[in-house]
């Protein structure tokens, strides 16, 4: 049961009343990986998609989401989820937050590791965990997670954190992998995307899967969909490479994960 992370999904936050369509399509098209939730509040209609697509449910890596404010209860929080989901199990299953008490973080962590050992978890992974977070769970010999999903972007690469992850085996998942749109402000990937007959976005893509990270772009819009997907049939020069790494300037969306406590 345990699947590799395939290399690009779909993200699927605020993705409203079109999600159950953007799904389905994107499955149609191709997507092996949708990315989802408990507080996206729309795993219901993310699993109907994926149980009436008629894609074989072994071939799809389907993730979701434990909330800090539900640490003290993960396995009830996960049948909840998958009941909504509508599925026997998850492939990846992640802390959202690490949250303010590491303790209660390193409880939650240990039990996703028992929902693993009883088949309703294919990966246990973390998101939004630094450096000193996944030191704490080395200190307390527990095994590294499969994943880490991060907010990573140009012009936010979270170069530390994600060097940690890949020296220690850990797959970097990015989130927001465009920045909500800030690509449209930025030429240079607009020049790159001419040279190659390729959309600036698909360069921003393009980027994150030549840096061994697998982004995770949420679109409902089906041209949107399949211009994502489009990332396997060029590359990007070390040159174009550096350019697009010289956009970084700090912005982000991200909390700071150390403050965080999940209130929403
Ligand atoms: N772990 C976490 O803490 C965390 C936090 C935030 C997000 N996430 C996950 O990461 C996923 C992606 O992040 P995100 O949704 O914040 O932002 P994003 O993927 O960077 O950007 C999404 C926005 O870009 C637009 N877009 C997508 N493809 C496009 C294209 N080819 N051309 C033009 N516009 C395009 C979408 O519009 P349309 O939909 O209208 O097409 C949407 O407005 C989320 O959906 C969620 O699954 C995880």
């Amino acid at each position: 049961m345990r699947k590799d992370i395939p290399p690009i999904g779909l993200g699927v936050y605020k993705a409203g009343d079109a999600v159950y369509d953007a799904v389905r399509f994107a499955l149609d098209a191709n997507y092996r990986h949708i990315d989802c939730a408990k507080v996206y509040g729309n795993e219901e209609a993310v699993g109907k998609a994926i149980r009436e697509s008629g894609v074989p449910r072994e071939e799809i890596f389907v993730t979701t989401k434990l909330w800090p404010t539900d640490f003290a209860e993960p396995e009830a929080a996960c049948i909840e989820s998958l009941k909504r989901l509508g599925l026997d199990y998850v492939d990846g299953y992640l802390l959202h937050w690490p949250g303010i008490d590491a303790s209660l973080r390193l409880c939650a962590y240990e039990s996703l590791g028992r929902l693993q050992e009883k088949g309703l978890v294919g990966l246990v992974g973390v998101s939004n965990f630094l450096p000193p977070h996944l030191e704490e769970l080395a200190r307390a010999q527990l095994p590294l997670p499969a994943c880490n999903q991060l907010e990573v972007h140009p012009w936010y690469p979270q170069s530390e954190a994600r060097a940690y992850c890949h020296s220690r085996g850990i797959k970097v998942v990015c989130w927001s992998p465009l920045f909500r749109g800030a690509w449209q402000a930025a030429p240079i990937l607009n020049e790159i995307g001419q040279a190659h007959g390729k959309t600036p976005v698909q360069v921003v893509l393009r980027w994150h899967i030549q840096n061994g990270d697998c982004p995770i772009p949420k679109s409902v819009t089906p041209s949107r969909i399949l211009e994502n997907l489009a990332v396997f049939d060029f590359n990007l020069s070390c040159e174009e490479m550096a350019a697009i790494d010289a956009l970084e300037d700090g912005r982000h969306i991200s909390k700071d994960p150390f403050t965080y406590d999940g209130r929403l």
